[in-house]
């Protein structure tokens, strides 16, 4: 599936971050837990060397919660500081301000030993779109903001928020970071409703989910939409029995890909399928698919068990 980027709104989009970076001493990055790796932005680990950084795996509540354990231990391991939450959920921010504290420990401590004050922890705060930033910033101070835009490079819209007298917030736009070269992280980026499923092709998106869910999740069909899918392991005639169970029947007879399509994206992103997620750490030793290989062929069919 093929998915249009433009690479000067991006070239401006990672000048004005590079920017805005000198401003703060935290990076708070926003993760979609059912693909934390594809949900990254690529070029935050080059740009925040300096940094204090905390990655908050949002929508834990729809994500398969062994492998969020594991993406959790995983950056751990490189050195962020990491927290797992439902963004909608005041409840799971409460050890966010701990975290703040000893990411930024060091900062402070530097910045006393140079003579330099300071009071204010400056935090970035970033996330593609549709990872739940907004909600996360309004949960957190307890009231509703404005959304920051998501135009990739066009609009900065950068604005600063006042959560306590010790830290201060900079909501950037969301914006979509692509891994060209591979396809799978559309894929998934897609999946998770980051990109505007009006340029997408739905029917083959789907497609490829329900190859995905037939291999790692394969009770979540059948539960779903009926027992006539257990033991079926091909795509089309799962799709096929699903559009039929549904109703997605166009004048004819022939199933309505477009129609079922829709209902399973529909049912897989507001966690109706069970919960999902798409893809491993790197270096799992499991076959599940994850970002360390480098070609699209490859995980798909590593995915799809082709
Ligand atoms: P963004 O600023 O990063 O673009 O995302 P935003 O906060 O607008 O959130 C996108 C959607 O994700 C919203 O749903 C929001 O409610 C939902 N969401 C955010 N965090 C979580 C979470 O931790 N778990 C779950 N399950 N959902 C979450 P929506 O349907 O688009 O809008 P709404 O009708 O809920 O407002």
């Amino acid at each position: 599936m093929q998915i249009q980027w433009y690479p000067g709104h991006m070239a401006k989009a990672k000048r004005n971050i590079r920017e805005d970076l000198k401003l703060v001493d935290l990076v708070i990055e926003i993760l979609d837990c059912r693909c934390p790796e594809s949900s990254r932005n690529p070029d935050i680990d080059n740009f925040a060397k300096d940094k204090a950084r905390i990655m908050l795996l949002n929508k834990a509540d729809l994500a398969d919660r062994t492998v969020t354990k594991k993406f959790s231990d995983y950056f751990s391991q490189k050195g962020f500081y990491t927290l797992e939450i439902d963004a909608r959920n005041k409840g799971s921010l409460k050890k966010l301000n701990a975290l703040i504290d000893t990411a930024c420990q060091p900062i402070v401590e530097k910045n006393l030993k140079k003579g330099i004050q300071t009071p204010v922890i400056r935090a970035m705060v970033l996330g593609i779109p549709n990872v739940g930033k907004s909600t996360f910033i309004n949960s957190y101070i307890g009231k509703a903001m404005a959304k920051t835009g998501n135009k990739p490079g066009v609009t900065r819209g950068n604005q600063w928020i006042k959560v306590n007298k010790k830290l201060q917030l900079l909501d950037t736009p969301g914006i979509t970071w692509p891994k060209f070269e591979r396809e799978i992280v559309g894929m998934n980026l897609a999946l998770i409703g980051s990109i505007n499923d009006q340029i997408l092709n739905i029917d083959e998106l789907v497609f490829y989910l329900i190859k995905y869910l037939t291999r790692y999740y394969p009770k979540s069909l059948p539960e779903r939409y009926g027992d006539t899918i257990l033991g079926m392991e091909e795509a089309l005639p799962i799709f096929d029995a699903i559009g039929k169970k549904r109703g997605c029947i166009m004048k004819g007879g022939n199933v309505d890909y477009t129609k079922t399509a829709k209902i399973i994206l529909d049912d897989f992103r507001s966690g109706r399928l069970g919960t999902i997620t798409l893809e491993h750490p790197i270096g799992s030793t499991d076959d599940a698919p994850n970002d360390s290989e480098d070609t699209t062929e490859s995980k798909e069919g590593k995915a799809c068990g082709n």
